[in-house]
């Protein structure tokens, strides 16, 4: 089949991987310098790009271009592409919007106050402040005190003045990621993953876009069926509002003492849970995202291998706020059990730069999660280049 992946992250160099791997011809959107054989980088618009390959899938991996509208401009053409309308995308785009769906359709979730500068809420607990809207990544502050929520508060409505902020209760436990692919009627749940957003070791410093992943995270079945159970009952809530989900459904969940509680959705694969969980996918993952496109998954759910996935993520020293700027001197090989995706990476002539905050990530494999962290750490002995950091504790 003929593919088009729109994107040039590390989760998008997950997806060629697995796309490319299965002998489907893949065109990409964006450049990775990790896509040279697997896919031809053809800059330009998704659908001018599709058309002009005659492209018979367009699978969206970040979440810009599906609140643009992407998918609903692909369809308009003629072309299946995977991932939801921008009107379904609001499950993302806004977190009020979100938050009133949940409160509606009775799932459980924060309790949470919506405020608008100027309202005179007062602020006298430690809320997770949320501004409505894309923030890539930097719209969230979870505060341990009535103090850091009032900073916190100021500094939404400084970005945005006129922006609506969702106030939060603030829950206690573990955080899992509870991906479902959907079609607009079923979700066919995938592992659970866990996302490391804190930048160092121990959950400490800045949140970030993700420092690593493991998947699957032994949760209790309890527990599992609870997340399952939002993401199919949002999916039934979003047919009911005239804005079917198709695509990936990302739950972000607390598993708290009464439960798990939604705390957010996002409407694409995770950046780096995408890398853990394809890299156990054990089948050709076309019919399945097309299935979705085309309203129809198959039936039953897709082979995962019977493993355990470790992806670390290798960022500038200085990330979140800085880039790296400096070439890469050593990098290890693909294998079996080591995938190698690059994210914040560039060819200056000929030779490959790390150019970004998050570079790139590695993945180990392994028949236990410990098997799978030791497979990674072992990888990142062999990834040189001046300031590269990573946190040492994901999975542990
Ligand atoms: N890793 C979190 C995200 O992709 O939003």
């Amino acid at each position: 089949m003929r593919v088009v992946v729109v994107g040039g992250g590390g989760r998008e160099s997950a997806l060629v991987r697995a796309i490319a791997r299965h002998g489907h011809s893949v065109w990409a959107t964006h450049a990775n310098p990790a896509f040279a054989g697997r896919a031809q980088v053809m800059p330009g618009d998704p659908v001018t790009v599709a058309r002009t390959v005659a492209a018979e899938l367009v699978v969206v991996g970040p979440e810009a271009p599906l609140a643009e509208g992407v998918v609903d401009r692909c369809e308009e053409a003629g072309i299946a592409a995977f991932g939801p309308s921008a009107a379904a995308a609001r499950l993302e785009t806004s977190k009020v919007h979100t938050k009133n769906l949940a409160l509606k359709y009775d799932l459980p979730t924060a309790t949470a106050h919506v405020v608008r500068a100027g309202d005179g809420f007062v602020v006298d607990q430690p809320w997770v402040v949320k501004l409505d809207g894309l923030a890539a990544g930097k719209g969230v502050w979870v505060c341990d005190t009535a103090a850091e929520a009032r900073e916190a508060l100021a500094a939404a409505f400084a970005a945005r003045p006129d922006a609506e902020v969702l106030l939060e209760e603030r829950l206690i436990g573990p955080e899992l990621s509870v991906l479902g692919l959907c079609d607009g009627e079923r979700v066919v749940p995938l592992p659970a993953a866990r996302d490391h957003k804190r930048r160092f070791d121990g959950d400490l410093g800045p949140n970030t876009g993700g420092m690593g992943a493991i998947a699957p995270v032994p949760v209790t079945p309890g527990m599992l069926a609870g997340c399952h159970d939002v993401l199919r009952r949002a999916v039934t809530a979003m047919a009911a509002e005239g804005t079917p989900f198709r695509g990936v459904l990302y739950g972000g969940f607390m598993l708290t003492a009464s439960g798990p509680k939604l705390l957010e959705f996002n409407v694409r694969f995770g950046d780096p849970e995408c890398q853990a969980i394809m890299a156990l996918f054990d089948e050709d993952p076309v019919p399945w995202l097309l299935g979705a496109a085309k309203r129809r998954l198959p039936d039953g759910s897709p082979r995962f291998k019977d493993a355990a996935a470790c992806c670390v993520v290798v960022s500038a020293k200085d990330y979140p706020e800085g880039r790296a700027n400096t070439p890469i001197l050593r990098l290890p090989a693909d294998a079996a059990d080591l995938l190698v995706d690059q994210a914040g990476t560039a060819l200056h002539n000929g030779e490959l730069w790390a150019t970004g905050g998050r570079v790139l990530s590695v993945t180990g494999l392994g028949a236990t999660p410990a098997d799978a962290r030791a497979r990674a750490y072992r990888g990142l002995n062999e990834v040189e280049f001046a300031g590269a950091a990573w946190r040492m504790d994901i999975g542990r």
